[in-house]
């Protein structure tokens, strides 16, 4: 099974990116998780970061043609853009919207997320471990569809 991971823009900033909120934890050690993870959990996965809209639209396609499942983090673009869920209703693997913060307890403009939407779940606050937390919610989802 293979399943694509999508990190939206400023993402590849974390560590330097308001540690406050974000912690010190980079992508590139976030990724180190996934990926472990993953060996673990004997999954394929994609991993990919974009700071545009139309790349992540263009990762999504790609992932509908290719992966089993998707992991998103839309970052900023989780309140602003009908594209990119547009994109992810458009194409057939489920996908899992994960945030580090929770968005829910910051400013009132983040309380929405227009792209999850179009995913079967968000998990939201739990810094790198939403990410964990997701693959293995999309493999047990997964898996359950196979049986
Ligand atoms: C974020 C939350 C978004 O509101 C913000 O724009 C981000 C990161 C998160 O992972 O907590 O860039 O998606």
């Amino acid at each position: 099974m293979k399943i694509a991971v999508i990190h939206g823009p400023n993402l590849n900033l974390l560590g330097v990116r308001e540690p406050d909120i974000y912690g010190s934890v980079t992508l590139e050690e976030i990724d180190q998780r996934i990926r472990a993870l993953a060996h673990e959990l004997d999954l394929e996965v994609e991993i990919v970061q974009d700071n545009s809209e139309g790349a992540l639209i263009d990762a999504i396609q790609r992932a509908g043609a290719e992966a089993d499942g998707i992991i998103i983090n839309p970052a900023g673009y989780t309140h602003t853009s009908v594209a990119l869920a547009d994109a992810l209703r458009a194409v057939s693997p489920p996908a899992i919207e994960v945030h580090l913060s929770n968005i829910l307890a910051r400013e009132p403009w983040r309380h929405e997320s227009i792209t999850a939407t179009a995913c079967v779940g968000v998990i939201s606050g739990l810094g790198a471990d939403s990410y964990l937390l997701a693959l293995r919610g999309l493999c047990a989802m997964l898996e359950a569809s196979e049986e």
